[in-house]
């Protein structure tokens, strides 16, 4: 079966597609071995941006056009999608699409009298089943919600597929290779930063994810604030900047870097508020400092967040620790060059998803064509150690064509 996965993340940058080939009739426990076709990118129009970005910011929008962006959403997933079927040749059976989050909360607040935790995704599936002809899986957070966790992060049912590295439960020692498994770190940075931890020989309920903090997202609004563009490309900026050591570490002693995980954040905790204030600490310095810093926060964030939570789990004699890095922010190479110093201080080599056969921009849209191969077979695909949930859930609704 070939399903296509649709991905557009919290940077609001455009559509990702996927598209994925299963063994037909795979009912195994475990999700079957798949083969990446193609995976193509779609910017959002500048406008469509702009809406998004701003009816992210709740109090601003209105409930028409909340509602109409959900039926814009669906039709501009649907041309996605059909542009790269048409252009790779390829006839679909089924399409998973994540939409585009306008609210996350997952941590329970009071509300009208209930403790309550949401979630939003927007980007109409019957609009896509309709236009796609072909059943469309959407909304998958609600369901691990319900079932008591955070609805997030969802990614780690395919880092585990991807990343575990079997030879230590398998065969103890790699003989030929002349080594011992390796723990691993998948670590995502999108407008969000996020990390799935795999432990050598890990069964699913070992792994622990969470998010680390921002990803791209305070550097791009550093650059939009300061240069008038999306993003620092290539990391130019940041490059000709120094980085203001006391500015991150007084940042990283908020709150948010000290909650145990799971944890998840959003534009919620690092938006135009978190962003503004940021600017504000770095009052005096130059531009390219302050792209510098913000650059620097990502890559520290990381590196603290694994030698707190994630190093403690691996334990401290095996020291062959991997971070295996996709996300947009792979693509910065000062941030990469940042991180790769932060964690070597830690043991722990960079590599990139691009390694393991899938490129650095499209694993999250992998991972939504997995996840809906799961429920179309009706079985669950949420990891309740990563959300926190009580129990497995099947995630997502589906629209018939
Ligand atoms: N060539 C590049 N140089 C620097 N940054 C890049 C480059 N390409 C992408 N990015 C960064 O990646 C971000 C998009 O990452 P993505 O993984 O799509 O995030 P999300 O999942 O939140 O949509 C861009 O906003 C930008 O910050
Ligand atoms: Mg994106």
């Amino acid at each position: 079966m070939i399903i296509a996965g649709v991905m557009s993340g919290t940077s609001a940058d455009g559509i990702n597609v996927a598209l994925v080939r299963l063994p037909q009739n795979a009912r195994g426990q475990e999700c079957p071995r798949y083969t990446l076709l193609a995976h193509e990118e779609y910017p959002f129009p500048a406008p469509v941006r702009g809406a998004i970005l701003a009816m992210m910011n709740a109090e601003l929008a209105h409930v028409a056009d909340l509602a109409r962006l959900n039926f814009l959403l669906g039709e501009l997933y649907a041309e996605a999608v059909a542009k790269t079927a048409r252009k790779h040749g390829v006839k679909l059976d089924l399409v998973g699409c994540h939409g585009q989050t306008l609210y996350h909360q997952g941590v329970a607040e009071r509300f009208l009298g209930r403790k309550l935790a949401v979630t939003w995704q927007t980007g109409e599936g019957a609009v896509i089943a309709a236009r796609l002809g072909v059943p469309v899986v959407s909304d998958f957070r609600p369901a691990d919600i319900a079932a008591g966790g955070k609805g997030a992060p969802l990614v780690p049912f395919l880092d585990y597929l991807l990343y575990r590295d079997r030879v230590y439960r398998d065969r103890g020692r790699d003989r030929r290779a002349g080594r011992i498994a390796r723990n691993r770190i998948a670590q995502n940075i999108g407008g969000i930063a996020n990390l799935t931890a795999i432990p050598a020989g890990a069964s699913l309920g070992q792994v622990l994810a969470f998010d680390t903090g921002p990803g791209n997202m305070v550097m791009d609004a550093v650059m939009e604030e300061l240069f008038g563009r999306r993003y620092d490309r290539d990391g130019k900026v940041a490059a000709s900047g120094r980085v203001l050591d006391g500015v991150i570490a007084w940042l990283l002693r908020a709150r948010f870097f000290r909650l145990k995980p799971p944890r998840t954040a959003g534009r919620e905790e690092f938006g135009r508020e978190y962003v503004g204030r940021f600017i504000q600490i770095c009052h005096g310095a130059s531009k390219p400092d302050v792209v510098a810093t913000a650059t620097a926060l990502t890559a520290r964030s990381i590196a603290d967040a694994v030698a707190r939570f994630v190093l403690p789990r691996f334990g401290v004699r095996r020291r062959d620790h991997e971070m295996i890095v996709s996300g947009g922010g792979a693509k910065n190479p000062t941030l990469m060059a940042m991180l790769r110093d932060e964690i070597a201080a830690l043991g722990i080599e960079l590599h990139f998803s691009d390694e393991f056969g899938i490129p650095a921009e499209a694993k999250e849209a992998v991972a939504f064509a997995l996840l809906a191969h799961e429920t179309w077979h009706r079985r669950p695909s949420n990891v309740p150690s990563a959300t926190g949930a009580q129990r497995a859930a099947i995630l997502g609704k589906i629209s018939y064509a």
